[in-house]
């Protein structure tokens, strides 16, 4: 089989700064209460007139650059989200013809925060199969178009961006292992219950407040801190390594007790864990990419280091990978 790795990351986030602060106006919270329970201090919100295919188009174009390849030669765009532009066509289309990638097949994938990891692991066995070179996988959302801002059960906790990354064969390294979860007897703790084909948009739907993220707050955090150190171990595992030849952990942005939780079971040090939803808040798919990104141009994560990329979101589902870098 070839080796498939990442061969260029790229990150985006809208440049308005939505502060704990600024919540604290809009609901009933404080700055403490929103740092001590989550670790978010700031989020990203982008305005009206920009939907997930327009950040997904910035951070696309900085991966592209930096795997130093041309959008007309990708052959596959994958887009993970659950703020599609519209329901179709699928936001990898739209993307396509932003990028002028007139040679890519194009495709969302729907797997809530694992999205971007499950996008992965799919490029990858395309990779592994000979069917393409040059894949471009993103994790894109605008979670602020689905929030509920009047509920500080959630609105407190998301933000927006985009992450991407290329994926192609490559020599050495690579791609280790994958391993993807899902459990939908869970679907009912993290939804979006109106727009579908079960409750279509209507007024009802609107004034019920139906088209707004849902969530179990305790329920998901529970089956977060069960998951995602199984999920590790498991892609560890297959990949035929040991806790201890971890370098980086990328885990999903959500809540920094479930990442500690996480690492703890891992057995890592505070230094290699990779942080940042201090920044972006909880960006669902873009959440994983977008701190692997910063982790590489900030050059802590350099060649040969084995890094752990692990999610867990609606569905339920879960993934991880790992990566020889
Ligand atoms: N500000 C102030 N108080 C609040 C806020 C807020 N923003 N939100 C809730 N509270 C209150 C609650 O009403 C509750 O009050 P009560 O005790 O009087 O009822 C109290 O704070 C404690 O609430 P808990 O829900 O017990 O708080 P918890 O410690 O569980 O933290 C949190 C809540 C942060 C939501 C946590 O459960 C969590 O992070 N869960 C996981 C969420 C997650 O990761 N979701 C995304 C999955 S990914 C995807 O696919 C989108």
């Amino acid at each position: 089989l070839r080796k498939a790795g990442i061969t260029g990351v790229g990150s985006y986030a809208p440049d308005n700064i939505v502060t704990n602060h600024d919540l604290e106006d809009m609901v009933d919270t404080s700055d403490e209460w929103i740092q001590s329970r989550t670790g978010i201090k700031e989020r990203r919100v982008a305005d009206e007139s920009t939907a997930t295919s327009d950040i997904a188009y910035q951070a696309a174009k900085k991966a592209l650059n930096d795997a130093g390849i041309d959008a007309e030669e990708l052959d596959l765009i994958l887009v993970a989200t659950i703020t599609p532009d519209m329901p179709f066509p699928s936001t990898a289309c739209i993307l396509q013809d932003k990028l002028g990638a007139e040679d890519a097949a194009a495709f969302d994938l729907g797997a809530g925060c694992s999205g971007f990891v499950y996008g992965l692991s799919v490029a990858t066995q395309f990779v592994q199969a000979d069917t393409y070179d040059n894949i471009l996988v993103i994790g894109a959302e605008t979670l602020s178009k689905i929030l509920d801002w009047e509920d500080r059960d959630t609105c407190v906790l998301f933000g927006d961006g985009a992450g991407a990354a290329i994926v192609q064969p490559v020599e050495t390294g690579g791609v280790l292992s994958n391993v993807l979860g899902a459990d939908g007897s869970g679907g009912e703790l993290l939804r979006l219950p109106a727009g579908g084909s079960r409750q279509p948009a209507c007024l009802d739907t609107v004034e019920n407040n139906l088209h707004y993220i849902e969530m179990s707050g305790n329920a998901v955090f529970k089956f977060a801190v069960r998951i995602m150190g199984k999920a590790a171990l498991k892609a560890l595992k297959k990949a035929d390594l040991e806790r201890e030849d971890v370098d980086f952990f990328v885990p999903h942005q959500a809540n920094t007790r479930i990442i500690s939780a996480a690492a703890k079971r891992l057995k890592l040090n505070d230094d290699q864990i990779i942080i940042n939803l201090d920044k972006y808040g909880n960006t669902s798919a873009a959440s994983i990419p977008i701190a692997l990104a910063e982790a590489v141009e900030a050059g802590e994560i350099n060649k040969g280091d084995n890094i752990v990329l692990v999610g867990f979101g609606a569905g339920l589902t879960w993934a991880a990978s790992v990566i020889e870098w």
